[in-house]
């Protein structure tokens, strides 16, 4: 009996001795991906100051999603707090008290928006530049002139934080990563953005944010590295099990603006972000429309 519980002893101590070797090594590994430094080729991208592209700005600002995180006085807030993650922290962009406003230079705010990387090099946490990294030079001139414009908002956060089990997923499972940066093709030649219009071409330009849900062909399915509480997101394609080839471009707009779909179903805001994109201009959605009629027609979760 004595030799037995020795060597449950032995067994259990060597289970948490490589459970121990199993953390640490995650730890440093997950720490060497967030400090890593990125070195950002220069760009240079002008930063208007009429009042026209300021209003751009806002516009931009609003419908691509900054204000849902960032704030409508751009004050920043905490977004999420969940131990599965961390600390979501959205900054204040303002040059009010605890705003990074009067710290950021042009430069700097290029290459935090467009790649997701800080002033010293290291990548952000949680800012989804993956989505923005392809705004025009001159959406994102405007979207910097408009938070240069905007007034002071006092409002000290801490910093965002990734928790211990950001930190396992993140080392785990190959396709989630909480540092965008690490996603970004910084240095690949950069892609000219379509004309304005109500083309399929702009409407693309204008969807990029939908693929993070409704998947890269845009057929929907479970949407991977999110609570196992999300609802899957629907086919928005016009094959089979969508609802889109009922509908009317009207019924489309009015989805998008309301939340309400034309067989009377609310989609919840929380996991459909439509009262960012009830922004959109008519012209805007009839090129998202125009976008999503000219997919391959794809069977409900080929994502
Ligand atoms: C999902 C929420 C989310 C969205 C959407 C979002 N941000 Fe952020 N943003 C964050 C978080 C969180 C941080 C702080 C990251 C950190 O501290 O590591 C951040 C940081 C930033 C910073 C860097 C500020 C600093 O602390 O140095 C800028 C600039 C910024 N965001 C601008 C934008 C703009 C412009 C948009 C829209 C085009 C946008 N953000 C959309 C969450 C978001
Ligand atoms: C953060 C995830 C997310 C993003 C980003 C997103 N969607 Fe959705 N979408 C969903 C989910 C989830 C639903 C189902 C919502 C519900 O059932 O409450 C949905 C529903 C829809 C519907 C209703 C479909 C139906 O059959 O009723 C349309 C249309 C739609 N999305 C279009 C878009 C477009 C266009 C974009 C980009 C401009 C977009 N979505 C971006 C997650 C997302």
């Amino acid at each position: 009996m004595k030799k037995f519980l020795k060597w449950v002893g032995i067994v259990f101590g060597v289970l948490v001795g490589l459970i121990v070797i199993a953390l640490v090594g995650i730890y440093f590994n997950s720490q060497s991906r967030l400090t890593r430094v990125y070195e950002i080729p220069e760009e240079q991208v002008s930063i208007p100051t009429d009042a026209a592209s300021i209003e751009n700005g806002k516009h931009i600002f609003q419908f691509r999603g900054c204000e849902a995180c960032h704030g409508e006085n751009l004050q920043g807030m905490v977004y999420l707090d969940d131990p599965a993650v961390g600390k979501v922290i959205s900054s204040n962009l303002t040059t009010g008290k605890g705003g990074v406003g009067s710290e950021m230079s042009d430069e700097d705010w290029v290459r935090a928006i467009r790649h997701g990387v800080r002033p010293d090099g290291t990548g952000y946490l949680f800012m989804p530049s993956t989505e923005f990294y392809y705004l025009s030079d001159e959406d994102l001139g405007d979207v910097i002139a408009y938070m240069k414009s905007v007034e002071p908002a006092d409002n000290e956060l801490p910093a965002s934080e990734i928790s211990f089990v950001g930190r396992i997923v993140m080392t785990l499972v190959k396709e989630i990563t909480f540092v965008p940066a690490e996603l970004i093709p910084h240095n690949a030649a950069r892609l000219a953005a379509p004309e304005v219009g109500t083309t399929p071409e702009y409407g693309a330009y204008l969807a990029q944010s939908c693929h993070v849900c409704h998947g890269l062909t845009m057929s929907g399915g479970v949407i991977p590295g999110l609570p196992a509480d999300w609802p899957p997101a629907p086919n928005i394609t016009f094959g089979g099990g969508s609802a889109l080839p009922t509908w009317t471009e009207d019924d489309f707009i009015n989805t998008m603006r309301t939340g309400k779909t034309p067989m009377g179903k609310e989609l919840r805001a929380q996991y459909m972000p439509w009262n960012s994109y009830k922004f959109m201009s008519d012209d805007e959605l009839k090129a998202v429309w125009a976008y999503l009629q000219s997919l391959p027609k794809l069977e409900y979760g080929n994502r």
